[in-house]
Formats: structure tokens, C-alpha cells, sequence
């Protein structure tokens, strides 16, 4: 009997034991495309990057930790000089921390203290989206509108002011893009008034939904509105892009694809592609010399923020990044994905919708193409095709709640940045397999 808890209780996966770019093998022998780089989008690199491996045992022999309080390391300042030369005009600042989450939270509380430090103290409130996914502890759980991780919190979470998605394929307030002056992002302005200006002291969105959506993308002028919003009434705009940052959308960060600077950003997944766990909060010039020009220093400290290994990983990771060119392979081999994808929606009656920006992509299963109705959550068809991928060698990363928060399944795909137009193909043969397989089983 095991005594690591897993995620699912009940079934038996598969047990690692190597991996090469796009490729993991298990203890079997068997050979499977990581079309998820990982759980949800983390290892941008591949696995088995030998650069990776080459520095952390020697590292770790020399120095793998240092006490943050009262020290500091060549190596995250070496991490901070890279990820500031990828983020957009005007940030200046880089606080590492060991996960997405983390990176939220410490991120919403920046924008706290900025606030607290011009003398607003009464601008507390974050505005977030519904059928987003900030992170799962319960400050950033607070903020996510995913209702299969949050409803059962519900109680024990800090109130936060939900607008609904820039969600094209199912659009809130039922109206078709660009006719519907972007009601979506025109919400944030009414949330602001409810809740009063003088209240609120930061939105925050991911440019391109990942888990709660599946790989969906603002439509174009969203976060331009969302940037005049925020000005108007002088609230911080905070991009998360813990998932779809640092090239998994075929630009530095997603947000660059609105050509919009927000406040903050927080990052994490791909800084540390799974070779160690990483997240950063990223702060623009105006934010961290405002609150230092008050002599105050940032409050958020952990145990691993600044972590000297983890940040020598990361600058690795990131000149990796660079080297190889991996935005501009994410951007291609992602228009190729998409391509692939459209083509299987055209030939799979239960693919309803397909979307995404660079390597992160999704697929949306419905009942009905004609009126977009879900299948019934009972059915877990997003499980369902997952498993049958996972049992002919492709891993991709299910999720729920498109339509209502409980309804509407889709799968997240976004394998590494390093995939080359031949695996592209492979990746897709796989997943029409599959999803006809599923159909004929069960969906007809
Ligand atoms: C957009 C976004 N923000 C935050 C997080 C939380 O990151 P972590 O799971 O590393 O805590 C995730 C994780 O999937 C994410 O996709």
C-alpha cells in the first residue's frame, strides 16, 4: 500500500522514470508525448535539459541556500538581470518565491502596500474573473473564479468581486465580437463603481485563461480597455502569467500581445520548468519606488524566496530560453498546433470549440455544435479523453466549468516549447485517436 497521496484516489498512473524533451518514459519502458509539459503547462524546456543538470550538483556542493534576511546571491541577482530583459518596459523588480501561488499572493499584497504607501489605505479589494485560476491557496484560491476548486472553500475564503470571462465562445452577455464593444472588459468599470473606487485597489486576469478555460485568449482590445479602466479610476491592472508567461504564448510575455505594460505581473511554471520549484512576483518601476521612496520594504517573505538554487536554475532556464530561440518555436509550432486542432474540429462531431495563443492550446467537447450544449459533467468526458490519450502515449490536462463553473469540459494542450513540427503531427494523431475512440464508445 502506498502512502503518497495522489491527486486521484482511485486509479493507477503510470510511474515516471526518464524524460527527453518532449518525451516521458515510464517504468515499463513506455514512450509518452508530455503534451501538457507536466502538470498544466510547466516544463517550457523539456525534460532531461543536460545545461539544467550540469549546474545543480555543483552548485548544491558549493552553496544551495542562503539566509535572505541579511544576505544575498550573485546567482538571484543573475536570474532577476535575465527575467527583467524579457518583461515589458518599465519593471524594474523581481521577488522569487517557490510556486504560482505564492507569486499571487505576494504580487496582490505588493499592490496592497503600493497603495497603503500613497496614503489609500481604503483600497483593498481585488477584482478577478470567473472561470479563472489564480492558484489553490486560499488567498490566491480567493481570487480564482475556478468553482470546482473553490466552492467547497467557499466559507473560508477572503471575499472577492468576480466580472465574467473575455470568453468569446460562450460569451456571458451573449453577444458576438466586435459587436459587442467588449461588454466583457466595459464589466470591470461597473464592478469598480459597486464597489466604489476609493475600495479597490487592484484587478488582476490571465491574458490567455489556462486551467478554468482551456487556452483562451482576450479578443483583440480587451486589455487595452482593461488598461484604460484601471487608469481611470487608479487601480492597479495585475497580469498572471504563471502560465501563459515566459513564451508559452509565442511572445515574452502574453500580455505583450496587447501591447499593454500592466502594474504587476506574477510568473512562475516555466521559470522553473519543473527542474525546481519557482514563481516570481514582477513590479514595475512605479510600484517598487513608490512604496521604497516611503522607506518601507516589501512584507513577503518565505523560507525559499530568493532561493540561490532555484535561481541559478532559472537563469539557465531563461538563457536557455533565449538560445534556442524558444518564443519564436512556440509561436510557430503553436500556429501549426491550432491548424491541426481546427481540422479535428472540423472532423470530430463532439469538438465544439478549439482556441489558444502559441503552445497553449484547448479543445472544448460539447454535445451539440449547433447550440455549444455541454455534455454532462456525470460523463467526465474531459477524463475520459484524457485517458484514453494517456493509454496511447499522450498526456494532455483535463478541465471543467466553461459554461457555468460545474458544466462544459475541455482539455489544456501545450507540450514544451523544444517540439518540433513532426511531433506536432504525432501529438495530434494521437488525440483524434483518441477523442474518436471516446465518441465511439461512449458518446454515441
Ligand atoms: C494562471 C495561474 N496562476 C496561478 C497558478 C498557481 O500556481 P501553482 O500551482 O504553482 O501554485 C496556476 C497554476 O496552474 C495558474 O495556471
Amino acid at each position: 500500500m502506498s502512502h503518497a497521496l495522489f491527486r486521484n484516489l482511485t486509479s493507477k498512473n503510470p510511474c515516471m522514470v526518464r524524460g527527453e524533451g518532449i518525451y516521458l518514459f515510464d517504468s515499463e519502458g513506455k514512450r509518452y508525448i508530455d503534451g501538457a509539459s507536466g502538470s498544466s503547462l510547466v516544463c517550457n524546456i523539456g525534460h532531461g535539459v543536460k545545461e539544467v543538470a550540469a549546474v545543480l550538483t555543483p552548485q548544491a556542493a558549493e552553496l544551495a541556500y542562503n539566509p535572505f534576511h541579511c544576505s544575498h546571491s550573485r546567482a538571484y541577482e543573475d536570474m532577476a538581470e535575465r527575467m527583467i530583459r524579457l518583461t515589458p518596459q518599465g519593471f524594474g523588480k523581481v521577488f522569487s518565491v517557490s510556486s504560482g501561488s505564492e507569486a499571487v499572493e505576494n504580487t496582490v499584497k505588493f499592490g496592497r502596500q503600493y497603495q497603503v504607501a500613497r496614503g489609500l489605505p481604503s483600497k483593498h479589494l481585488v477584482i478577478s474573473r470567473w472561470q479563472s485560476y489564480h492558484g489553490n491557496t486560499l488567498g490566491a484560491l480567493a481570487c480564482s473564479g475556478y468553482t470546482g476548486r473553490r466552492r467547497k472553500h467557499t466559507p473560508i475564503l477572503k471575499d472577492a468581486v468576480h466580472i465574467p470571462p473575455a470568453f468569446c465562445y460562450r460569451c456571458h452577455f451573449e453577444k458576438t465580437y466586435p459587436g459587442c464593444e467588449l461588454k466583457c472588459a466595459r464589466a470591470l468599470e461597473t464592478a469598480i463603481l459597486q464597489e466604489g473606487p476609493e475600495n479597490v485597489s487592484a484587478f488582476i486576469a490571465e491574458p490567455v485563461v489556462g486551467a478554468a478555460l482551456g487556452g483562451a485568449p482576450a479578443p483583440p482590445g480587451y486589455f487595452q480597455k482593461i488598461r484604460e479602466i484601471c487608469d481611470t479610476y487608479d487601480v492597479l491592472f495585475i497580469a498572471d502569467e504563471v502560465m501563459c508567461g515566459l513564451g508559452r504564448t509565442g511572445a515574452n510575455f502574453a500580455i505583450d500581445h496587447w501591447s499593454v505594460a500592466p502594474d504587476l505581473i506574477a510568473t512562475g511554471k516555466g521559470m522553473g520548468s519543473g527542474y525546481f520549484p519557482m514563481g516570481a512576483s514582477l513590479i514595475s518601476d512605479a510600484v517598487s519606488t513608490t512604496v521604497q521612496a516611503r522607506g518601507a520594504a516589501f512584507e513577503g517573505v518565505h523560507t525559499c524566496c530568493g532561493h540561490l538554487l532555484g535561481s541559478r536554475v532559472a537563469a539557465v532556464i531563461l538563457d536557455y530560453m533565449t538560445k534556442n530561440d524558444l518564443v519564436r518555436n512556440s509561436k510557430q509550432q503553436g500556429e501549426l498546433l491550432l491548424q491541426g486542432l481546427e481540422e479535428l474540429q472540423a472532423s470530430r462531431p463532439s469538438v465544439g470549440d478549439v482556441r489558444g495563443l502559441g503552445l497553449m492550446c484547448g479543445v472544448e467537447f460539447v454535445k451539440d455544435k449547433a447550440t455549444g450544449e455541454p455534455y454532462p459533467p456525470e460523463l467526465k468526458v474531459a477524463e475520459r479523453v484524457m485517458d484514453a490519450c494517456l493509454g496511447r502515449g499522450l498526456i494532455v490536462f483535463p478541465g471543467h466549468g466553461t459554461v457555468d463553473g460545474t458544466a462544459g469540459d475541455h482539455l489544456l494542450i501545450g507540450p514544451p516549447l523544444v517540439i518540433t513540427s513532426q511531433q506536432v503531427g504525432d501529438l495530434l494523431g494521437i488525440l483524434k485517436d483518441a477523442i474518436h475512440a471516446v465518441e465511439k464508445e461512449t458518446l454515441t
